[in-house]
């Protein structure tokens, strides 16, 4: 049996990378005031086509959508914003909390097809902040997402930000833009000529080649926009600038979802072939209304784990290795040895032990295989004396250690043990 194309397991040697990632978002996500709040895998389909929009590429062909047992459509949740909103106003937060900053680690699900840095199960870190219009908001985030960046350790990444004005202000674009395709409607392929009447900003997710080399010359939003989007995000510009945030200002940048109003943004990776999304995001101040609720604004973002995690170093060694091995010799050690390695874990040591009784050599060779930086050797003669040789594998030097002072001693010498990360 394998696992079904485009969903992927995460085998230890490459957890310790998530771990990591993730351990990174929650603490500097922390920082910045955001709580983790949890949604659910499935929900109503109603949801994302309201909040997504019906002609998107996701609503129309990527979702994982079936009738439940009682013949309700339900959807394996592509994305995370329109549930966090759905769960902001369900429960009444934004009434207690005016000012909500979530964030949420997960998998979505998309039925794309399958490549590097693409599947049908991928992971997304997503933040956003709720029920502020300021673009201090914007910025905010912005800040956030470019320092968790960094604290990964990771250079080569551009943000590239864009305005996409208000539902005021697109409707002028959106004539310029089906002006500009209905004059050169047989270029389009016939998918981007259907989107021309249903909604035409959506051509540029078209993928072909063609359609995207003819969209090179078309009309930008940002020539359309109004007076308070382009004051709004000149204010964005400001404050990120302010903090030598470096940004690019792509105006061809449209995003791929129907909600989307004003600020809207990506993070792309230099060294990362086709799909170099590593994240993206926006504000949606239309999204709440939407799906049945006040008005109530938005921004977040949300990163592909894939990708996040496909840029960290290969040299770097993000698993944590035990801080001792013990190895046993005859049967009275290893009885002996077991309840020694269990009061070591209690003083917060990381142990392994020898588990099948084998020789001193192949014991050895198991804490190699570890990176144990010591290893504790008991036989008959040592517990005769109450002693344990601890052998410091880098040096090879020996000493003995009375059994009691053993915790005592390992945590001495060691070093507090490497947080996942750390060069070790
Ligand atoms: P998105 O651009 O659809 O935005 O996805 C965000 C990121 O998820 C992408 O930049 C990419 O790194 C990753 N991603 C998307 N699809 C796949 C896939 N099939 N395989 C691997 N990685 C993928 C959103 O999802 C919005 N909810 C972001 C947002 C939050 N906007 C406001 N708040």
């Amino acid at each position: 049996m394998k696992a079904i194309r485009g969903f992927k397991d995460i085998l230890p040697g490459e957890v310790e990378k998530w771990q990591f990632v993730e351990m990174k978002a929650r603490e500097i996500f922390n920082l910045f005031g955001f709580a983790e709040l949890r949604i659910p895998v499935l929900e109503r389909t109603e949801l994302f086509a309201r909040s997504l929009g019906e002609s998107t590429d996701i609503v129309g062909k990527e979702m994982y959508t079936f009738a439940d047992r009682d013949g309700e459509s339900i959807t394996l949740r592509p994305e995370a914003t329109s549930s966090i909103m759905r769960a902001y106003l369900e429960h009444g937060l934004y009434l207690k909390e005016p000012i909500g900053k979530y964030y949420f680690i997960g998998p979505m699900f998309r039925y794309e097809r399958p490549q590097k840095g693409r599947l049908r199960q991928f992971h997304q870190i997503d933040a956003e902040i709720l029920g502020v219009e300021e673009a201090t908001a914007d910025a905010e985030i912005l800040v956030m997402l470019m320092r968790y960046l960094e604290s990964l350790g990771l250079k080569d990444l551009g943000l590239q930000i864009n305005s996409l004005g208000c539902p005021t202000c697109r409707l002028p674009y959106k004539l310029a833009i089906q002006n500009f395709l209905q004059h050169k409607r047989d270029s389009f392929c016939g998918e981007c000529q259907r989107r021309l009447t249903t909604n035409p900003l959506r051509v540029f997710d078209c993928k072909q080649e063609a359609c995207q080399s003819h969209l090179t010359s078309a009309p930008v939003v940002l020539d359309y926009i109004c007076d308070p989007c382009r004051e709004h995000f000149a204010q964005v510009q400001k404050l990120i600038t302010e903090v030598n945030l470096p940004y690019s200002l792509n105006s061809r940048l449209v995003r791929g979802l129907d909600y989307y109003t004003r600020t809207a943004f990506e993070v792309v990776a230099h060294n990362l072939g086709a799909q170099n999304a590593v994240c993206g995001g926006g504000r949606y101040d239309k999204l709440a209304e939407d799906i049945g609720g006040p008005s109530v604004p938005g921004i977040g973002f949300a990163i592909g784990m894939e990708r996040l995690i496909m840029l960290l170093s290969p040299s770097q060694n993000y698993a944590r290795r035990p801080d001792v091995f013990l190895a046993f010799l005859g049967p009275e050690a290893r009885q002996r040895g077991f309840a020694l390695a269990q009061e070591l874990r209690q003083a917060g040591l990381g142990v392994e032990i020898d588990y099948s009784a084998k020789s001193l050599k192949s014991q050895m060779r198991k804490a190699d295989r570890y990176q144990c930086p010591y290893v504790g050797i008991l036989g008959t003669e040592e517990l005769s004396k109450g002693i344990i040789v601890l052998r410091n594998m880098i040096t090879k030097e020996q000493e003995e250690v009375p059994i009691e002072n053993l915790p005592q001693r390992l945590k001495i010498k060691n070093t507090p043990p490497p947080s996942p990360g750390a060069n070790n």
